[in-house]
């Protein structure tokens, strides 16, 4: 990718009124979580239809373990990377309005990042399917499975979003009202592929806005959508393209 893209694509964000980000699973993998797609991806070795509402429902004895395996394990083990603390340091220096990720890895906050709307979720809390209340997960032991609640015994769910569940009608408010405010939206490690999320960069571009998306290969966004395409790890390019944005 030529020095010339990424001068461009830094003069754009430099000059934006209001630049947002878009976030997804690559741009943790620099932090040792795996994504759902591609090479070594969660989906190539799971079957996502364990992580569907109902199938949980009925099979927690199964499911239970896999979600500690594969989301509180590694999750728990994982440091934001470069491309967090890029994304924190734009923030701060009044260059990025606010981030709106499908990650449930809470890295984005663990960097600095203060605005983050988290589209899934996270895995900060559990919910019981049963008296409804809310549980820190830290105060939840996993050496016990299905995770039971403190409260009632009910089954606990973590609070991110399965397939067949839907979106926060808040969070997915406040991430279409940014996105509609902004005039630049960085697309970083996400194909986009799951809706309602992943049209998140195409209401900033039917706003005139424009999208400089960093991703490892090329996706549904790179030749289509994107006015920028920065192939390459998120780590590698993002700080290269914050550090020409603000020096
Ligand atoms: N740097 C930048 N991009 C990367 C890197 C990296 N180091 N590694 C991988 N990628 C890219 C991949 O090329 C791919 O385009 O990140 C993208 C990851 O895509 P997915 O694994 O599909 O992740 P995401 O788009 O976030 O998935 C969306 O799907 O299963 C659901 O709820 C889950 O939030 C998730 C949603």
């Amino acid at each position: 990718m030529s020095n010339h893209a990424l001068e461009n694509a830094a003069r754009a964000l430099k000059n934006a009124r209001c630049a947002m980000a878009f976030t997804g699973a690559g741009i943790s993998v620099e932090s040792g979580i795996p994504p759902f797609r591609g090479p070594g991806g969660v989906w190539s070795k799971h079957d996502p239809e364990k992580f569907e509402k109902g199938y949980f429902k009925r099979h927690p004895d199964e499911v239970w373990p896999l979600l500690k395996e594969i989301f509180f394990d590694m999750i728990g083990r994982a440091q934001p990377n470069p491309a967090h603390f890029a994304l924190a340091e734009l923030e701060y220096r009044g260059k990025l309005a606010g981030i709106v990720t499908q990650n449930i890895d809470s890295l984005h906050q663990a960097a600095g990042s203060t605005v983050v709307h988290e589209y899934h979720g996270s895995t900060r809390r559990m919910q019981c399917m049963k008296c409804r209340m809310f549980f820190d997960s830290h105060s939840i032991p996993l050496d016990k499975l299905p995770a039971s609640c403190p409260a009632c015994g009910g089954l606990l769910k973590p609070d991110f979003v399965f397939f067949g569940e839907g979106v926060s009608s808040e969070v997915h408010r406040a991430a279409t009202d940014l996105a509609k405010q902004s005039d630049l939206c960085l697309i970083i490690g996400t194909g986009g592929q799951v809706m309602p999320a992943g049209r998140i960069p195409y209401i900033v571009k039917k706003h005139g806005g424009t999208l400089i998306e960093i991703n490892l290969h090329d996706t549904d966004y790179s030749y289509t959508t994107s006015d920028y395409f920065l192939q390459g790890k998120a780590g590698t390019m993002l700080p290269k393209l914050t550090q020409l944005t603000l020096e």
